[in-house]
């Protein structure tokens, strides 16, 4: 994920973003450290795949970066990574290539491909000069990517980009926030499997929630809160708080409610969510227009209670669809699907009443013990 959704989302940067926002910076680069915790969860599932990385400069991108240099402890088939036309060339954080001699002078989009990564300095074991070597020196690993006449050159959805998708095992990558998606939509289209970053915020759109629902998405497992920290070009505005400039000078900023997006599993997506609170009435108040027991946190679920519950949405870091199942979004007309009757406002948006007075919560994911 990235851009300026993310930015707006940072720790106090809204106002200050706001301009960046409009400008749509999209070039927010996640870190090494970042993928190598998710990834870990996932490694035995990789062994002999395609791995697509299609919003991943092989400049910039540490996806790129962390396939290449385990390419053979992966053990996989193939790695392809493509980069965006309008993708900012920032610099000089990756030596990777540049010292290959194939960075290209303007912003030409590029496709590499990797097959294998042969120990060219014989010391029984490859790293990131094998890379560097192999695309020096194997002219079939890098091509140029063209505009199709609807889509620029990299662009994700355009033609070239869609048959290298097509070819792929797993994608996975940081996709631009603004295309999320869309860029789902593709990934279901054609049945991949993928470990994709986005913004907590994506859960309620409608697309994506369906798939979670039926149990075709999921969060990942290595972050549930806090923020990350992604790097940005040089010419970005560093006026979030928790943004820093490192000694090489490279360009840092703090991003709220990221987390990892999936269909693949692991065994800890499995491990039941603890309950030790008993129902009360008192404690869990139903509903005013739906019979459903509110419960403001998802570690106080009711032990003892098999109808249905609004939770907040950090429930989805603790799911086990093995323990509970999701029925709905108790809003709008997410609301009506599921029963949601009218409230004081006229609207299918769930409400509760506190001392005479109804209110609706925040936001609520409407769930029940399996
Ligand atoms: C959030 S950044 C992440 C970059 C990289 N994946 C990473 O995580 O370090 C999103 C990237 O997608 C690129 N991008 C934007 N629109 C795109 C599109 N339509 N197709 C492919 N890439 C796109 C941007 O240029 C940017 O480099």
């Amino acid at each position: 994920m990235s851009s300026s959704d993310m930015q707006q989302r940072s720790a106090t940067g809204n106002k200050a973003l706001s301009g960046a926002k409009k400008a749509k910076q999209d070039e927010f680069y996640t870190q090494l450290v970042d993928i190598e915790k998710e990834i870990k969860y996932y490694k035995k599932q990789m062994r002999d795949k395609v791995i697509l990385c299609n919003c991943d400069d092989p400049f910039e991108s540490n996806f790129f970066r962390y396939f290449a240099l385990n390419f053979n402890s992966l053990g996989l088939k193939k790695l392809i990574a493509t980069s965006y036309i309008k993708s900012t060339i920032a610099g000089d954080y990756l030596p990777l290539l540049a010292l290959a001699g194939l960075r290209p002078e303007g912003k030409e989009p590029y496709a590499i491909e990797i097959n294998e990564v042969p120990d060219h300095q014989h010391r029984g074991a490859t790293d990131l000069a094998d890379v560097e070597y192999l695309l020096k020196h194997d002219a079939n690993t890098s091509r140029s990517l063209n505009p199709d006449g609807i889509y620029d050159g990299g662009d994700f959805r355009s033609q070239e980009c869609i048959e290298l998708l097509k070819q792929a095992d797993i994608v996975v990558t940081n996709p631009p926030f603004s295309l999320f998606r869309e860029f789902v939509a593709d990934l279901v289209k054609y049945k991949k499997q993928f470990l994709i970053i986005g913004n907590v915020n994506a859960l309620h759109y409608k697309e994506i929630f369906r798939l979670i629902k039926d149990n075709k998405l999921w969060l990942g497992e290595s972050i549930h809160s806090g923020d990350r920290e992604f790097r940005v070009p040089h010419h970005y505005p560093l006026e979030a708080a928790g943004s820093r400039i490192d000694e090489q000078g490279n360009k840092y900023i703090r991003v709220k409610g990221v987390r990892w997006f999936t269909n693949m599993d692991n065994p800890k997506r499995h491990e039941n969510l603890p309950l030790y609170k008993k129902y009360s009435a008192d404690e869990y108040p139903t509903y005013d227009n739906l019979d459903a027991i509110e419960v403001s946190k998802a570690s106080e679920i009711p032990c003892d209670y098999y109808g249905l519950m609004g939770v907040p949405d950090t429930f989805l870091d603790k799911f086990n669809p093995d323990q509970f199942e999701i029925l709905g979004i108790p809003f709008g007309n997410l609301g009506k699907e599921i029963g949601v009757t009218k409230n004081h406002r006229g609207r299918t948006d769930i409400a509760i009443t506190k001392d005479g007075k109804s209110r609706c919560p925040y936001s609520r994911i409407i769930i029940k013990r399996k």
